[in-house]
């Protein structure tokens, strides 16, 4: 379904849409309204049409938005999550809702078969999950709840509860997923850099057989349109990645293989598709800051979590920033080289505090650059370069503006000291959500609707940048 852009209703008996103050009141109550009507109880759906189930990274920046709400329901979000790690650390992508018919979303809980087919890396034998994972923002988001109402944090002893969770996660980063042997995590399937179809992935997947289009039946194509989601051919390959790793038992490495290190990973990790995401792992430098502020908050040792930030830094830096193309590229370790697409990931590592001051520089001009325009052929950071070859605008992760992403772009500028285009970015995001209908993504160029509508993170940025803007030193958003 393509969207029509809407407004925000006036809430009623205000009287006051015209002015600002009632424009914000209306965005935060229509924003507030998504979130109400995605909650399922012990979570969020990101839509009740196309993702009927809980989502890993989703849920992260829903619990972020939450938070301005319900501080009680964001911890709620993200401890439902939490109940869904498996023995070996990992956070699965999807938390499957017994409640939702089989054939709701592809691929439903009898494709991935967590519980028996993951058994041995220790799912749990009791929920049905997906067996990949989604970026690290989780540590990230529970700092956030947890300081948009210390009081209510501390009384529920949240943080205590969710810091070894979190811990685990991150160790099962550090360890499984250094499949390159340099210290960074590596993916293995497009979907676990969140960025699905991303032009990125594009000469990796040539080397996946795809699985026949008769064996497995797409679910999304009944909610959205066809233009603005993946190929066939696209989801036949992430079915044939997904099918080879639960069949290896999700395992990450293959301990009857050679040992292999360096920029090959070789057969030590047998999968079809394994790769450095800087988008990634700049989430995971984040959160692990985020866990040294959660250890400290809780008295406990704050150092081990500030050196593996530094050292992920260094290796990030080391390994896939590319001064010549201005920005951070993804590195496929089938064949130790990088991959020369310029796509938003490569921008996200502005998240990161302690970058060295050239590559910030050079980040900064690439994103108001002509290949994303950031202020000015486009308002908010597009998923894929401007002028690359295989642009488009309106399908999934090849060129449209996502909020979330956007959202964390902020955060980068802001915390970068580019304070006046972190203010027109807010202002930007805050906008567009809001005349979209809330909207999955956006064609970066008009700012028309694209995917569905009513869509849970981008609703919960919305809260979280309306409440930044009351806070002081936070800049506003005109
Ligand atoms: N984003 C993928 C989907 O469209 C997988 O989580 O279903």
């Amino acid at each position: 379904m393509t969207a029509t852009t809407a407004g925000p209703p006036a809430p009623p008996g205000t009287g006051a849409s015209g002015t600002r103050t009632g424009r914000r009141a209306a965005l935060r109550a229509a924003a507030s309204r998504v979130l109400l009507a995605n909650w399922t109880g012990t979570s969020t759906v990101p839509s009740h049409t196309l993702y009927p189930h809980q989502w890993s990274w989703d849920s992260a920046f829903i619990a972020v938005g939450l938070s301005r709400l319900s501080p009680r329901r964001a911890q709620r979000e993200l401890e439902t999550l939490l109940g869904a790690q498996w023995d070996d650390g990992r956070i699965p992508h999807i938390v499957f809702n017994p409640a939702v018919p089989l054939d709701a979303y592809f691929p439903s809980p009898d494709f991935w078969r967590s519980s028996t087919a993951g058994a041995t890396a220790g799912a749990p034998p009791d929920i049905e999950t997906s067996g990949i994972v989604q970026p690290p923002v989780h540590a990230l988001a529970a700092w956030l709840v947890h300081e948009s109402d210390p009081e209510t944090s501390g009384r529920r002893g949240f943080l205590e509860r969710v810091y070894p969770r979190l811990t685990a996660w991150h160790r099962y980063l550090h360890t499984n997923r250094d499949l390159g042997g340099a210290g960074l995590a590596s993916v293995l399937h497009p979907w676990e850099p969140g960025m699905d179809n991303s032009p990125c992935w594009d000469r990796p997947l040539e080397r996946v057989d795809p699985a026949p289009a008769a064996s497995f039946r797409r679910a999304d194509l009944t909610h959205g349109d066809a233009a603005d989601r993946p190929t066939d051919l696209d989801y036949g390959r992430y079915v044939r990645l997904a099918t080879d790793y639960r069949e290896r038992g999700y395992a990450d490495t293959d301990s009857n293989a050679d040992v292999d290190t360096g920029t090959d990973v070789g057969t030590r990790a047998p999968h079809g598709f394994v790769v450095e995401d800087p988008g990634f792992n700049a989430f995971l430098i984040v959160s692990e800051h985020a866990l040294a502020a959660i250890a400290l908050t809780l008295g406990q040792e704050p150092r081990p979590h500030r050196e593996r930030a530094r050292a992920l830094t260094t290796a990030l830096v080391e390994r896939l920033w590319h001064p010549e193309a201005g920005l951070f590229l993804c590195r496929d370790l089938r064949t130790g080289t990088p991959i020369e697409e310029k796509s938003v990931a490569g921008l996200l590592p502005l998240l990161v505090p302690d970058l060295p001051d050239d590559v910030v520089e050079a980040l900064l001009r690439t994103a108001s650059g002509e290949h994303f325009g950031l202020g000015s052929t486009t308002a908010l950071a597009p998923s894929y370069d401007l002028r690359g070859r295989s642009f488009d605008s309106s399908r999934y992760w090849r060129g449209p503006a996502w909020f979330n992403i956007n959202w964390a772009v902020e955060r980068g500028l802001r915390q970068h000291g580019a304070l006046a285009r972190a203010d027109d970015l807010r202002h930007a995001i805050l906008s567009s959500a809001g005349a979209s209908g809330f909207a999955e993504y956006v064609d970066p160029r008009t700012g028309r609707a694209r995917g569905t509508t009513d869509f849970s993170w981008t609703a919960a940025v919305v809260l979280d940048l309306l409440a930044r803007t009351e806070e002081p030193g936070e800049g506003g958003d005109r």
